[in-house]
């Protein structure tokens, strides 16, 4: 399915996704999370499934893992791998805490019969990955600095068979690539300059002149935290300055609440892994 709107044209997507059920603040592995801060996780499912409505009516289609006990982070399920032309190089998370969550990603992709490779490095999925296929080709962007370890990077390339270029993440709030820029359709992206070293920052500004750039407070919101179909950018509804800038470049902001998740360090995109089928 194909509609025009404005100039952007909405290309359907599958998405994965996992129910927050099971989701709560029992270590503290970004800057974000705080052990004493409560969690409700009902209303973290009500917002969560406002997310996955959002999705499925603007005519895409959602996928769901089941949450495992234990695995409480299991949520954010765009780091539990990075899928390009049918092809899923797996994660290798960072920390001991979220390791299991590997093998139930492996596990549904490989019931699904897709083609996965086994990662050999420390690497966080779609947390630090992003695709473009209309950049160059097609463009693979990787972050390293805090999770995804800079090998990780070739590894995808020979994997994938994508040209990955490398950004340097430079704020631990801006711990995962996808806290700090995010494909807004098939060869743009928005982003945030400050989580990027500047000679990052340059190679962005040379890659996408064209971007759509957050302001600090938006950033800090998770607003760059979002799914785009390439014509309605699904976003924090806290980042209202991004919103006014995506709409007058064309694209349709649809605003959600996701308040809860955020005391894991995430917003919408981390909860959203797009299978590139
Ligand atoms: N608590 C999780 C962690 O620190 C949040 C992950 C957010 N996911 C993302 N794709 N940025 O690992």
């Amino acid at each position: 399915m194909v509609t025009v709107n404005q100039q952007r044209v909405l290309r359907k997507r599958t998405y994965l996704m996992c129910s927050p059920e099971r989701f709560a603040v029992e270590y503290a592995i970004n800057p974000w999370m705080d052990v004493a801060t409560p969690v409700d996780a009902e209303l973290a499912v009500r917002q969560w499934d406002g997310l996955r409505r959002t999705l499925v009516d603007l005519g895409h289609e959602v996928h769901l893992l089941t949450p495992e006990p234990g695995l409480p982070d299991m949520v954010f399920a765009a780091n539990g791998a990075f899928m390009v032309d049918g092809t899923v190089y797996g994660a290798r998370y960072k920390h001991e805490q979220r390791a299991a969550e590997a093998g139930l990603h492996r596990a549904f992709y490989e019931a699904h019969g897709w083609r996965f490779i086994a990662p050999g490095e420390t690497n966080e999925g779609e947390g630090d990955f992003a695709y473009l296929p209309e950049a160059h080709g097609g463009l693979i962007l990787a972050g390293h600095g805090f999770r995804t370890e800079l090998p990780a990077h070739a590894e995808a390339q020979e994997a994938l068979g994508r040209p990955v270029v490398s950004l340097h993440l430079v704020d631990p709030r801006f711990y995962h690539l996808d806290v700090a820029l995010a494909s807004i359709d098939d060869g743009n992206v928005a982003y945030y300059p400050g989580a990027f070293s500047a000679a990052s920052q340059q190679v962005l500004a040379q890659l996408f002149p064209d971007a759509v750039l957050a302001d600090d407070a938006d950033a800090l919101a998770f607003g760059l935290n979002l799914v785009s179909d390439g014509a309605n950018v699904v976003l924090n509804g806290a980042a209202t300055r991004l919103a006014g800038r995506l709409k007058a470049a064309g694209y349709t902001p649809v605003p959600v609440e996701l308040s809860e998740l955020k005391k894991g360090g995430g917003s919408v995109k981390c909860c959203v892994a797009e299978l590139r089928l």
